[in-house]
């Protein structure tokens, strides 16, 4: 018996580093998936045998006259996946007393450390999987999975190994779509799809000390605690960043209700210009944001946690098309790998989680 189970990735359109704070955000998930194989090892094998394939690099960078290259293949983020795999093992043994004896083969299209959601679809994959091979999800006739128990099983694993994370990433990796989270609380919206343009940094300068690629794992961590620093000390001011955050998202998501994609460019813009103001925008980000604006995009911003100076600026932007012209996504999706930024042209609205017997 051969069980895969498959999820996508994740792009907050609105409201991160807000929704800490209980204002709304509003993700989506994208058409990059993850996937995580589970099968048999045969007989007297016990324990889990984990292939990683495929997991997106973050490439390299060198001087040219030097000619010595700093690969980067992001063997700090890769670990980091593992945490979440190892995590969810330990999880469900304690849960459910599975035992092991399986090979686990994982495959992903989503780039690591990136804001895209790697992480939580690491865990939901890896629980949904598990959970299915050794029947936790079968007790009368066809196995369906129960979407609710792995969201919460797959949020418990992310909380040990990231800390305070709020559950909008294992709840768009579970059911797709579109979700919102107000109050604290997940609610499944119904959208239309549409294109977005994300651009990924991944590259970390050169000369940078191992010890700092390291921390490129506890980004998200040190971007929220320097954002509450920041809080404490421009307390009245950020109230009502906070508060037009939340307003914002409300406002987007009528928006998007009517394909007003120009209103929608423009809330973008301005959810862009309120992470600035907090100071989670580095250099390259703001950069890549800039560059979208003056190809036509109507909206662009930068989503997820945002990114440091200091760790070359790693982390993602999304930008929307412009609308009414067939090459104008394609004209951004060049300019910004031109920068050496990864690109891609990429559609929201995508399917959660999908478990077979393969
Ligand atoms: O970049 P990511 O995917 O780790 O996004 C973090 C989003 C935050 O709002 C900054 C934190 C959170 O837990 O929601």
């Amino acid at each position: 018996m051969k069980i895969r189970a498959s999820v996508p990735a994740k792009v907050i359109l609105f409201g991160e580093h807000f929704v800490v704070y209980n204002k709304r955000a509003l993700a989506t998930a994208l058409n990059l998936r993850l996937s995580v194989e589970v099968s048999g090892r045969g007989k007297d094998k016990s324990g889990y045998h984990l292939y990683i394939e495929n997991i997106p690099s973050f490439g390299f960078q060198m001087e040219l006259a030097e000619g010595k290259a700093q690969p980067f293949i992001n063997y700090e983020g890769a670990s980091s996946a593992i945490a979440y795999v190892r995590g969810a093992i330990e999880y469900l043994e304690s849960k459910y007393g599975i035992e092991g004896g399986v090979e686990m083969r994982i495959k992903s299209d989503i780039p690591l450390s990136a804001g895209l959601g790697s992480s939580a679809a690491t865990s939901v994959a890896t629980i949904a999987a598990l959970r299915r091979y050794f029947g936790v999800d079968s007790d009368s006739g066809e196995p369906t999975p129960k979407l609710e128990e792995i969201r919460e099983d797959a949020h418990h694993v992310e909380k040990a190994i990231q800390g305070n994370a709020s559950s909008v990433d294992t709840a768009i990796s579970t059911y797709g779509g579109y979700v919102m989270i107000e109050n604290g609380e997940v609610k499944r919206l119904n959208l239309p799809a549409i294109d977005l343009i994300i651009g990924t940094i991944g590259c970390i300068p050169l000369g940078v000390s191992v010890e700092r690629i390291s921390e490129l794992s506890l980004k998200t961590k040190k971007l929220v605690e320097a954002v509450k620093t920041r809080r404490e000390a421009f307390k009245s001011v950020f109230e009502h960043i906070f508060n037009a955050s939340d307003e914002l998202t409300k406002e987007a998501i009528l928006a998007l209700e009517q394909r007003d994609f120009y209103r929608l460019g423009s809330l973008m813009n301005i959810n862009h210009g309120l992470l600035d103001a907090i100071g989670v925008v580095p250099r390259r980000l703001s950069e890549l944001v800039k560059l979208s604006q003056e190809l036509g995009a109507p909206g662009a911003k930068v989503t997820g946690a945002g990114g440091l100076d200091e760790l070359g600026g790693a982390g993602s932007v999304m930008a929307l098309p412009p609308p009414g012209d067939s090459n104008g996504a394609i004209k951004i999706k060049t300019a910004m790998a031109l920068t050496g930024a990864l690109a891609m042209v990429l559609k929201t609205n995508a399917k959660g989680l999908i478990v077979e017997s393969v």
